[in-house]
Formats: C-alpha cells, sequence, structure tokens
C-alpha cells in the first residue's frame, strides 16, 4: 500500500493491518501500585493504549504505526506504553506527536532521557535506545512512529526491570523520579 489516511483529529488509521489493544490486565508489574492496578482489573478493566500499525517487515522497509494512549493513573503513576527495545538494537525510530501531551523517555545502558511530547513535535530515538510514552495529559495522547520493518520488539528486559525513572503525578504536574525498582 503506497499511501493512507490518518484522521488527525480522531488519530484513527485507516487501513491498517495489525493492531494491539492493551488493558490494565496486561500491564501486571509494570506500575509501582500493584494493589491500584489489581483494582482497576476488577473495575472494568479499562484500555490502557491501542496501536494501529500498517506494517512492511522486510530490512529497507519501514513500518508505522498510531498509538492512542489514554488519560489516567495507577496510583499516582501515569498511564503509559509497556516501552521496549528494538529486538534488532541498532534500529532507530522517528515519533511525531499528534495529539495531546505526553513524555517520551529513552534509556541506553545508564543514559537516560525524556523529551516532552505535543502536536506537530518530531522526536529522533536513536539505535539503541529502549523507548516508552507516558500520557501526562487530561486527553488521550496520540502519536505516530515510523520505524525499520526488521526492528522488532523485544520486551523481555524493560518487563523484568522496567526503566531507571518513573513518571508520577505531584501537584497537578507530572513529575520524573528514580524507579525504586530499577537495579
Ligand atoms: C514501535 C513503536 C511504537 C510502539 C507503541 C506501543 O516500535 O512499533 O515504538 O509503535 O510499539 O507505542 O508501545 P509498546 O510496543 O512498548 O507496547
Ligand atoms: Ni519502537
Amino acid at each position: 500500500m503506497l499511501s493512507n489516511y490518518i484522521d488527525l483529529e480522531k488519530g484513527i488509521l485507516e487501513n491498517y493491518t495489525e493492531n494491539v489493544i492493551r488493558r490494565a490486565s496486561d500491564m501486571l508489574n509494570f506500575y509501582q501500585d500493584n494493589e491500584a492496578l489489581e483494582k482497576m482489573i476488577k473495575n472494568g478493566n479499562p484500555t490502557i493504549y491501542e496501536v494501529y500499525a500498517v506494517t512492511h517487515e522486510g530490512g529497507g522497509e519501514l513500518s508505522y504505526a498510531i498509538t492512542i494512549l489514554h488519560p489516567g493513573k495507577v496510583g499516582n503513576e501515569y498511564f503509559m506504553t509497556k516501552g521496549h527495545y528494538h529486538e534488532k538494537r541498532d534500529r532507530g525510530e522517528l515519533y511525531i506527536g499528534l495529539k495531546g501531551n505526553g513524555l517520551l523517555l529513552m534509556q541506553k545502558g545508564e543514559e537516560i532521557r525524556w523529551i516532552e511530547m505535543e502536536r506537530g513535535k518530531i522526536v529522533y530515538v536513536p539505535p539503541y535506545f529502549a523507548h516508552r510514552s507516558i500520557n501526562t495529559g487530561n486527553g488521550n495522547f496520540v502519536f505516530l512512529a515510523i520505524y525499520p520493518g526488521d526492528a522488532g520488539h523485544d520486551y523481555g528486559s524493560i518487563a523484568e526491570k522496567g526503566f531507571a525513572k518513573i513518571v508520577i503525578e505531584e501537584n497537578g504536574n507530572y513529575a520524573v523520579k528514580d524507579n525504586p525498582r530499577w537495579k
């Protein structure tokens, strides 16, 4: 498929070839406050984020995906994606903010960075950096990601240790704090 459309107001991608919906129950152990997460699962198990992708899997090809990250918190921690390294570690990525407000957290070894995202902002995720998005706003946070077709997703080490930082709400604003579970 050589052309396609995104509804920029709603963040809806037409003609997607893959999609993933992650609910609270798919995020066990990703948040600090497991009790708050359990409660949320019992009270309707809300969707945390949705991904709609057009994939072309060969090396040299490009894939793209829209992520709709819903607003909310687990305890005082904002809704976020699982986060991953690319299976092929040397594959970079571009993120383009379409709607709402968020943070892009990136980590390579001990080096950690976070960049605010908003509509119209382009962020480059260099090769070797794990990346996670966080919705720090009150509405949906929507972004477009463009990545090499053969990048792949490696969730293992993030699922185990998380990132070195967590993003919480403090007095109505976001605050980036050390992750107590990070070693
Ligand atoms: C990718 C992108 C992006 C990401 C989603 C969901 O490599 O495909 O980084 O589309 O996958 O925002 O985040 P998780 O893959 O970490 O659940
Ligand atoms: Ni990625």
